[in-house]
């Protein structure tokens, strides 16, 4: 199986992932790291760590939404990671994706929430769970369909809040057990462990 992971910033998720694949001899070969932003720190990351990197900006893309996956399409095919056999992370890439992407790589693209999903989807999800009270919040690795973080969740990790937590004090601990989680899924899905049944998702033996 084939990798390509989207970014659009630090790329912690990506870094955890990418050193978890060597360390831990996950069966997928890491392809190319796609970032919509010339400036996110995760490009000289993945540089570093021996991954190809590749540029898509989409700050004053004119297109539509389709055109510019497309491009994104064009570059993962061109390195092998194909709807047949890849897997495309989602690893802090913020651009909502075309459901023509989506449908295109159905089951293929996953995504990394901040938040115990179907609670507080969107941006800002660590903030949105302060703001509500919640006792309990995480983070989600979900495949990603047409809907805004809204396809079949993979698997949860739960950090409870503490009296005091800020946006930036819950967004440490959840992104900690973030590394955690995302690299899990990697792992079960290079294994061929998820099924996939409907909305619900359950490990392979
Ligand atoms: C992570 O917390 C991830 O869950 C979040 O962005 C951060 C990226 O950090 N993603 C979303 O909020 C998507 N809706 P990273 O670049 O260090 O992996």
């Amino acid at each position: 199986m084939n990798l390509g992971i989207l970014i659009s910033g630090r790329g912690s998720n990506m870094e955890s992932i990418l050193k978890a694949i060597k360390k831990q001899k996950i069966p997928i070969a890491p392809k190319i790291v796609i970032s919509n932003n010339p400036d996110a720190k995760g490009l000289k990351i993945a540089q570093k760590l021996g991954v190809a990197t590749k540029v898509i900006q989409s700050k004053g893309f004119t297109g539509t939404r389709w055109e510019y996956d497309q491009k994104i399409i064009q570059v993962l095919e061109e390195n092998g990671v194909t709807p047949k056999n890849g897997l495309v992370c989602l690893a802090g890439f913020m651009r909502i994706i075309s459901s023509e992407f989506s449908a295109k790589y159905k089951n293929r693209i996953i995504n990394i929430h901040p938040a115990l999903l179907p609670a507080f989807p969107g941006l800002h999800a660590q903030k949105q769970a302060l703001d509500h009270g919640v006792k309990y919040s995480g983070c989600t690795v979900h495949y990603v369909d047409s809907g805004v973080d809204t396809g079949p969740i993979i698997l949860q990790e739960i950090v409870p809040v503490k009296d005091g937590d800020t946006e930036e004090t819950l967004s440490k601990r959840i992104l900690a057990k973030e590394h955690i989680a995302y690299v899990k899924a990697v792992k079960l899905i290079a294994q061929g462990k998820v099924k996939i049944a409907g909305r619900t998702t359950s490990r392979a033996r």
